[in-house]
């Protein structure tokens, strides 16, 4: 696009309340490539032998045929869009987390394969003929499921996000991580298909003592959690799909417990036992971990509910330079007690706020996707984003968090999240005080 066209642009020129003169999305993208051409920073411009009027080379012959990727792909330019880990976080690969690159995505969905991975012995793999679920413990009979008996109960399609109660962990004592893939991407949102835990467990017939569940896995670690009745008949799932397709051996493959809006080390992948009981087990990952550390020495226990929080994606450090114009501020909340009601942009570290569009669906403890547009002046900018849930809970601000929470904690820092636009339009992890 290299010519100026006021009267079909989208937008049209005007002033904004402020009274500055807007420019129109049309002439930003032209004069970005009037900026090239003067050799000033702006997206590589490609090779004009592929470009119109010039027949493009991709036109010029026959492209692969039908099933020559049976499984497919992203186009090889995306090779970049990919999961990311941070070697220095964790001793070894086995326990460790990949972050979903949440700068490189859009709408609600997060795709498959770019789901953060959470692993504390590894990835197991479960073969599906030898896979069984066993429910036992406090029911009349205990029962053993095969992966096509869980088929063939009345299944559900849910849409949740799934956040590890350790996402933004780093950032308690200040900003460290530069890029929401490292500070945020502990989170993805997916459709699960799979049967209601009270189905299974209304199957086995509960008894009248029988409080809590305790979830354990298949995997080498087999991990286990504690959920308390009322979670288990209320909303949980063992689903053994996610957006359609059979689960990821990352993501739990063959089955899963889905505990919406709950921390997501709850959610037990390779699930092979539930044992119903009268009272938590207090297994290490509700003693010695997930719990959260206070300034007075006490820890709070079974802090189950994420709350709300949202980040903005775009503009963010591992996102190409702002450039001055017309800019679409991106972003992603979400709320483990229901759904994201409002979220507001700030564009001056908190002192201001303005409403950001939410544009999708909108669901019950699944991430929504907002988004802010204005024209950037140059002028440095302290980017915010905060949600507010259906229950009217406010996202705080870290300080205030700080205040509540102390800074020994891991978990739950659902802070506000600050970006840094410089001049040149570099984008930095920061905290306003
Ligand atoms: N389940 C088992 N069996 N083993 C695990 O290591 N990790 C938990 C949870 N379930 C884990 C598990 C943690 S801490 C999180 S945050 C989620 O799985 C991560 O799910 P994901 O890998 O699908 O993103
Ligand atoms: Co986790």
């Amino acid at each position: 696009m290299t010519k100026v066209d006021d009267t079909s642009s989208g937008r049209p020129r005007g002033n904004d309340a402020a009274g500055k003169a807007r420019t129109s999305r049309r002439g930003f993208l032209a004069g970005a490539a009037g900026l090239a051409a003067a050799g000033a920073a702006a997206p590589a411009l490609g090779n004009p032998k592929n470009q119109p009027p010039n027949v493009a080379d991709w036109t010029k012959a026959l492209g692969d045929g039908v099933a020559t990727r049976p499984y497919g792909h992203p186009s090889q330019f995306e090779k970049e869009v990919v999961r990311r880990d941070v070697q220095w976080l964790t001793a070894s690969r086995e326990s460790s987390v990949s972050f979903t690159p949440l700068h490189e995505l859009d709408g609600i969905i997060t795709p498959n394969g770019l789901c953060f991975e959470r692993h504390h012995s590894g990835i197991a793999e479960v073969d599906p003929a030898d896979y069984r679920l066993m429910i036992h413990g406090l029911v009349d009979k205990p029962l053993l499921f095969t992966l096509d008996d869980l088929k063939r109960f009345p299944r559900v399609n849910k849409i949740y996000f799934l956040e590890c109660a350790a996402n933004s962990g780093m950032e308690w004592r200040g900003a460290q991580l530069n890029g929401c893939q490292y500070t945020h991407g502990m989170v993805h949102c997916v459709m699960y298909t799979g049967v209601p835990l009270k189905v299974l467990l209304e199957e086995a017939g509960l008894k009248s003592n029988a409080k809590w569940i305790m979830a354990e896995g298949g995997d080498a670690a087999a991990m286990n959690r504690s959920v308390p009745m009322a979670k288990a008949l209320e909303d949980c799932i063992v689903a053994y799909r996610m957006n359609g397709e059979m689960l990821r051996p990352e993501n739990g493959y063959p089955a899963r417990l889905v505990v919406p809006g709950w921390e997501g080390n709850m959610w037990v992948k390779w699930l092979r036992r539930i044992k119903v009981g009268d009272e938590p087990w207090f297994t290490r990952e509700e003693t010695s971990k997930y719990t959260d550390l206070l300034e007075s020495g006490k820890a709070r226990q079974f802090t189950w509910v994420m709350d709300a929080k949202s980040v903005i994606t775009s503009p963010s450090p591992q996102v190409a330079k702002v450039r001055k114009g017309f800019t679409i501020v991106s972003g992603l909340a979400w709320s483990g007690r229901g759904t994201v009601k409002r979220v507001d942009v700030s564009l001056d570290g908190g002192r201001n706020w303005r409403e950001a569009r939410i544009d999708g669906p909108v669901f019950d403890k699944a991430c929504v996707r907002f988004y802010y547009e204005f024209d950037w002046n140059g002028q440095p900018l302290l980017l915010q984003s905060r949600a507010i849930d259906s229950t009217g809970y406010v996202q705080p601000s870290k300080d205030d968090l700080r205040k509540v929470r102390g800074v020994n904690s891991i978990y739950h820092n659902n802070g506000i999240q600050t970006w840094h636009v410089k001049a040149d339009g570099e984008v930095e992890n920061v905290e306003v005080g």
